[in-house]
């Protein structure tokens, strides 16, 4: 009935592709956590759409459903809706009452304390779509809700209450002059009220908004499939992640649930498939124990897979960070997620190296560990033991897609099978090229219930 999809390292794993795959056997697809700072790229019928905060499934036909568990920013979302429109399509997404909303301050906020963070080793180096600051005043009970933007009184009470606020930490926080700033209509009541009243009227009117959990529970009522569609990763979990260089919400399985008023007993029944890049890659900064930046040839090596790969920000075009898969990484994501199924993407980027290497366990304080310390500063104290595999050579992946399993070179089977085994999860899917259509799909996970 339900099939979570959950990124098992830092983000980028290229779960989209396999949302796309297995979305088509879903009704509804629901985001639980992050905003528009996920990037992901949907390809339909040779169009290509860019989104960063609509669930992907919502070009393909579906429901798309954003959870409480999510940050909206409503510019973003009619931008993305809009867009679609004009492109023909009619997606039919719907936001949770209870998901918060995103104000020109939180982003204001973020960028400036990123700015403050920069000179120290905090900075998280975030996406600057005021993911952080809209979870903190959740967490702070200060925050706007979508359902608040829906009555007007609501909406100018709550703005009247906190504007103040976060003009007063803006200005004597962190010293902006607000009103000579770019920034005076971010913080400014009428101005803000002006803007977000309409955004409700739009939402009221289009009748985009949903109670998340009894909507969900109607459809699982109807007998209906849902695709719980996780953003970023298991590693940049707020709880579970590398603090401080995490995003500010629970990317993994547990969020699915809080996310959107769905019981736990709902998500565990189901299927919680973690999506695993072939190697590891990073925007953000942060210590990264299997990184390629040792020497020359490593970082040569780091060029070769980010060139490859593609690995350059969807949201931030910024290069990412490239390291070897690191197993300590995913033994932990696999427990904190209960995997019962993996997909490994992009082992075709791995293909001509003279050399396959994976951190197979850590070296720490001269004992060896298999799984990540909970403080990042420990994790970076990190010396990674490596394990060295056959390479695979290039081959034609197109037809290996066609041909299925046993077209992947040995070598490269043999990486996978290693990878299953220590994750204690059988492989669904391996990814071996950037098209959807380069995937080689071994079971779906519908289908397994
Ligand atoms: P934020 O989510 O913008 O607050 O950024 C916090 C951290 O999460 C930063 O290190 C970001 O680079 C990282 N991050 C956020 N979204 C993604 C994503 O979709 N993929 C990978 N990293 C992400």
């Amino acid at each position: 009935m339900t099939v979570t999809i959950v990124g098992s390292q830092l983000g980028d794993e290229g779960k989209g592709a396999l949302v796309d795959i297995w979305g088509g056997d879903a009704d509804v697809v629901v985001r639980y956590q992050g905003g528009d700072n996920a990037g992901h790229t949907v390809v339909q019928d040779g169009t290509e759409y860019k989104l960063s905060l609509v669930p992907s499934g919502a070009v393909r036909g579906k429901v798309g459903i954003l959870g409480n568990g999510c940050v909206v920013n409503p510019e973003t979302l009619f931008d993305e809706l809009d867009t679609l429109r004009e492109k023909g399509l009619d997606p039919d997404v719907r936001i949770a009452r209870r998901a918060h909303a995103i104000l020109p301050y939180h982003r204001v906020l973020d960028g400036i304390e990123e700015e403050v963070k920069s000179d120290s080793d905090l900075a998280a180096g975030t996406t600057k779509r005021g993911i952080g600051p809209t979870y903190e005043d959740k967490a702070g009970r200060r925050g706007i809700r979508i359902g608040d933007m829906l009555d007007p009184e609501v909406l100018r009470e709550r703005l009247e209450y906190v504007v103040p606020q976060k003009r007063a930490v803006a200005e004597e926080i962190y010293g902006l002059d607000v009103d000579e700033s770019d920034h005076a209509d971010a913080f400014d009541v009428d101005a803000l009220f002006e803007t977000y009243n309409e955004y409700g009227r739009r939402f009221r009117e289009e009748s985009m908004t949903v109670n998340c959990g009894d909507f969900l529970g109607q459809h699982i009522d109807d007998g209906d499939e849902l695709l719980f569609e996780g953003a970023q990763g298991t590693s940049i979990d707020i709880d579970h992640g590398i603090y401080p260089y995490v995003t500010s919400s629970n990317p993994t399985a547990g969020g699915a649930a809080v996310g959107t008023g769905v019981g736990p007993t709902v998500i565990g029944q189901g299927e919680v498939v973690g999506i695993v890049k072939a190697y590891l890659s990073r925007v953000g900064t942060g210590p990264l124990p299997t990184e390629l930046d040792g020497d020359d040839t490593e970082e040569e090596l780091a060029d070769f897979i980010r060139e490859k790969g593609g690995e350059f920000g969807t949201v931030t075009g910024r290069p990412r960070r490239i390291g070897w898969l690191d197993m300590p990484m995913l033994r932990h994501a696999a427990r904190a997620n209960g995997f019962t199924g993996i997909a490994v993407n992009h082992i075709d980027v791995l293909a001509g190296l003279d050399e396959v290497k994976v951190g197979h366990a850590y070296e720490l304080d001269g004992e060896e560990i298999e799984t990540m310390p909970a403080t990042t500063e420990r994790w970076g104290e990190c010396e990674p033991v490596l394990k060295s595999f056959e390479p695979w050579d290039e081959v034609d992946w197109a037809a290996v897609a066609e041909e299925g399993y046993e077209a992947i070179p040995e070598a490269a089977r043999e990486y996978l099978e290693y990878v299953s085994e220590e994750v204690g999860a059988p492989i669904y899917a391996i990814g071996v090229g950037p098209g959807r259509e380069e995937t080689v799909v071994r079971a779906n996970p519908f289908d397994s219930q």
